[in-house]
């Protein structure tokens, strides 16, 4: 029996032997295609090469992609685990031509593989061709020999591929295995040909037109091929079962599921198991290519899908949570073909443990309120839309799980009534929100986020891809188109575009699309939190709402602020270390040109531990430890040593970035942080690590201003510069600069005492225009008063202990007069200060000099002021108040 496995292995060897290169899967999710929701079909990757807008990677190759039908135009979701052939999640192998051979080659290999390696007996192979095909009706009697009545002419769409809505298509044709007489059903074309008998089981697709809207607007460059051979189908007959879900991978999913939850896949509960197997692989998939469950978008179609599988799981009696206990047999299966489920698979178990553990908090309850609501209707009746949005609501049922979970019993969902409530929850919403006082102009934000849903933000992944206009903001307000010259505000469905939030700059590019159409994109902002609105100027031409443009991020400018983004997360584990538990953000900026870290701490920082610190975050960037992101709910985050930060709202789900080594005793990364920003993938893309400044914010709150990378490097460059210049100027070499200007400071004090003392004998010497010491008798006292011009005024006090020691019993004043300013001292010797007190004194001379005060002790004292010009009269004053007091104490 062939497994599966061996299946894709001969489809590629088949084609690999025919000239085709092999092409690896491209991921789930369509980054450049904002038209389609999930990769669907084989040739999406190659959209643009059919159209010629790329070039082909081979003018043949051939692949097996992985495909999701659970949204937008291709979706399976409600009929899969009750039919033989439906699956969300599926492989589409096939071939392609890109302007190379067409029909008659095309339908050559595929017959060369259904009869030659895959030995299917010719006779149970029926094809049908587009009902105008001449050319490939002849070509298939010629080929494989067929009789006309196993060629059936098909007029419908059946016959005619296209991708979704937008992109190339054309005639097909399809080939039908015949499953035999036992099963239901009859050939294509014919009344009975929704039965199991008859399976299609390749699309042989004639590619040569383009469509927009579904009118065909075109041809294509050049006639290409592109087929589609489901793997699962084609297993099925292989392996000699009619249903998909009997193939090798289905079996040892259910056989998984049968032994964990106990209960066997028969009766009611085969298509709970199915529908767990399919589930499985859908959202693991989906997981692995990035997608993680939200409420909005591709998150919320992954949320249906894994609760859909969840409520199954509850309905067979599974008491713990399920799905990520089934992850390891899917990687055993599949992980070999498809590495990225390898690599994921930790991520994967995690998500859906999550997931499940919190929808069973909910799941009974809902349940419960789902039983009561019908339990008086019968088969053919209806759950009120009320109910079912109360479900959804509140019970976090999705809505189609809730039409799935009363399927069995032949009840439908109200939709127009659930419709409905759901508006009118939006409405009251709205109320509550022109109530709370919110700015006037963010009212356009709240209209578009209501309309739109969050935009879709796809830039952890990439730096590029293309998303469709949904709205133009100019001057505030809505517009459907804006041309050359303007400034608008422009939202796109998908974007990798970071708009600023939790202190990292919103990113800058560049937006094309259709003609000459060029934006700039100085920034990027985040209004109402969830929608990313590019501000950009128009260069040239004219974008209109419905557009799909072509989003490039500056990835160089995205590059230095990832680093910056990273270096804080290190910085903050590395202040904790340092200084303690204490040490929380307060705030922070991320730029591309810098990082700026606010938290708390009493003091200023010490230089050793700056150097501590910028030594420890270096070091951690030198060990060029893994980034890894992980997708948690705040407790568990917390939990896992998360830091919350100060000031952050957060929703239901948080990314926790780890970053750094693992600790030897609690195995956690050296940073665990909650986390929206965009990070480097491995710490040693950061570079280098400098802090240039650590200054006080406001009472105990401190920030550091940071560089990395390029910029950090520049800086040491400049200062190296600027050392190399002082050397120069001092005539050495930067090494003894250092030795250089301490002897030059030591050099400088002694020149600056040398030059006191000449001042001082100077002045002494009565040079400098200063009169000399003459000790005069005032009222009986000795008196001594003097001007030195260039005293400096701390040798004022050694003159006067010099003039007291040479008069034994006297009073001495100097004024030293000092660039225009007069500084003025008093001395009393002991004897007399029971009669004058050096600082009376000091007060009646200084007003003479404009200055104001004085102070000391009755022995000595001094004051000053601005008016050095008029010293002598403060000597005068001094002199006039020895002589008042000696007349009053006489
Ligand atoms: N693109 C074609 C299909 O999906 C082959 O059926």
């Amino acid at each position: 029996m062939h497994s599966t496995n061996d299946i894709r292995r001969a489809f590629l060897d088949h084609f690999g032997q025919n000239g085709h290169d092999i092409v690896q899967s491209a991921p789930l999710v369509p980054y450049n295609d904002p038209s389609l929701m999930f990769v669907n079909a084989g040739m999406v990757p190659f959209k643009n090469v059919f159209t010629g807008l790329e070039a082909p990677p081979a003018p043949r190759a051939a692949s097996s992609q992985k495909c999701v039908r659970a949204g937008g135009k291709h979706n399976d979701l409600d009929n899969v685990g009750y039919t033989a052939r439906h699956l969300t999640f599926f492989e589409m192998l096939g071939n392609f031509s890109f302007g190379d051979y067409f029909k008659e080659r095309a339908i050559e290999l595929a017959w060369g593989l259904v009869t030659g390696p895959f030995g299917l007996d010719p006779n149970r192979l029926t094809v049908t061709v587009y009902h105008t095909d001449d050319e490939a009706f002849g070509l298939w009697r010629k080929i494989a020999g067929l009789p006309e009545e196993r060629i059936i002419r098909i007029a419908t769409k059946d016959n005619f591929w296209a991708m979704g809505s937008d992109g190339p298509c054309g005639p097909c044709s399809e080939i039908f295995w015949d499953h035999g007489p036992q099963v239901a059903g009859g050939p294509p074309g014919s009344p009975e040909e929704d039965g199991d008998r008859f399976v299609e089981i390749w699309n042989l697709v004639f590619m040569q037109y383009l469509q927009e809207q579904d009118e065909i607007t075109g041809n294509l460059p050049r006639p290409s091929i592109d087929t589609g051979m489901g793997l699962e189908r084609i297993a099925s007959v292989l392996q000699g079962v009619h249903n998909v879900f009997e193939t090798d991978t289905f079996r040892h999913l259910v056989g998984a599921s049968e032994d964990l939850i106990g209960a066997k896949a028969a009766g009611d509960s085969l298509a709970s198991h199915r529908i767990i197997a399919d589930h499985l692989r859908s959202t693991s998939f989906l997981i692995a290519d990035g997608v993680l469950p939200s409420n909005e978008g591709r998150g919320y179609v992954l949320r249906r899908i894994m609760r859909r599988a969840m409520r199954h799981a509850h309905l067979l009696g599974a008491r713990d949570p399920l799905m990520h206990r089934l992850v390891p047999t899917l990687v055993s299966e599949m992980g070999q073909a498809f590495p990225e489920l390898t690599r994921a698979q930790p991520l994967i178990q995690e998500v859906l443990e999550r997931e499940e553990t919190r929808f069973r908090q909910t799941l009974d309850k809902g349940l419960r309120l789902l039983d009561e609501a019908t339990a008086n209707v019968g088969a053919g009746g209806s759950l009120p839309g009320e109910t079912a949005f109360k479900l959804y609501d509140t019970y976090g049922f999705p809505y189609d799980l809730t039409e799935d979970a009363l399927r069995a019993r032949g009840i439908g969902v109200d939709r127009a009534g659930f419709d409905a409530a759901m508006a009118e929850q939006k409405t009251a919403a709205r109320a509550a929100w022109k109530g709370s006082g919110a700015a006037a102009d963010s009212e356009v934000w709240f209209d578009i986020a209501e309309r739109e849903g969050a935009t879709e933000f796809t830039g952890y992944a990439a730096t590029g891809g293309d998303g469709r206009v949904v709205a133009l903001v100019a001057d505030g307000k809505e517009v459907t188109e804006a041309h050359a010259g303007q400034d608008v505000i422009l939202l796109v469905n998908q974007t990798p575009f970071y708009g600023e939030s939790g202190g990292q700059a919103g990113d800058s590019g560049q937006i094309t699309g259709d003609g000459d159409l060029e934006i700039a994109v100085n920034t990027t902002s985040k209004p109402l939190g969830r929608l990313h609105a590019h501000h950009g100027a128009i260069a040239s031409g004219t974008v209109r709402v419905g557009d799909t443009v072509h989003l490039k991020v500056d990835a160089d400018r995205r590059d230095r602020i990832r680093a910056n983004h990273s270096a804080t997360h290190l910085l903050h584990a590395a202040l904790r270390h340092r200084l303690g538990e204490h040490v929380t953000q307060k705030g922070s900026l991320v730029a591309e040109d810098r990082l700026r870290f606010d938290f708390s701490h009493p003091k200023p920082l010490e230089p050793d531990d700056i150097a501590a610190i910028e030594a420890e975050v270096n070091a951690e960037i030198r060990h060029n430890a893994e980034v890894a992101t992980r997708l948690m709910s705040p407790d568990e985050a917390i939990a896992a040593g998360a830091m919350a930060l100060f000031g952050e709202k957060y929703g239901e789900e948080v990314r926790v970035l780890s970053m750094g080594r693992l600790h030897p005793d609690h195995g956690r990364s050296y940073s665990v942080e909650l986390c929206g920003g965009t990070h480097v993938r491995a710490t040693g893309d950061i570079g280098v690590f400098r802090i240039v400044s650590e200054s006080a914010v406001s009472s105990g709150v401190r920030r550091i201003e940071a560089l990395t990378g390029e910029a950090a490097r520049q800086w040491l460059v400049t200062r190296e510069e600027t050392l190399k210049a002082v050397a120069g100027a001092l005539k050495t070499g930067p090494e003894d600069v250092e030795a250089r200007v301490a002897a030059m400071i030591e050099e400088r004090r002694k020149l600056e005492r040398e030059l006191s003392d000449a001042k001082k004998q100077l002045a002494l010497s009565g040079g400098g225009g200063a009169a000399k010491a003459e000790d005069e008798a005032v009222a009986g006292v000795r008196f001594s008063g003097q001007v030195l011009e260039g005293l400096n005024p701390k040798d004022l006090r050694g003159l006067l202990d010099e003039a007291k020691a040479r008069m034994g019993s006297g009073v001495a004043a100097i004024v030293a007069v000092n660039e225009g300013r007069g500084t003025f001292a008093v001395a009393v010797t002991n004897d007399l200060t029971s009669r004058f007190n050096a600082v009376d004194l000091v007060r009646a001379g200084v007003a003479a000099l404009g200055g104001k005060g004085g102070g000391g002790r009755p022995d000595m004292a001094q004051g000053g002021g601005p008016d050095g010009a008029n010293a002598a009269e403060a000597i005068a004053a001094v002199r006039k108040t020895l002589a008042g007091e000696a007349v009053s104490a006489a």
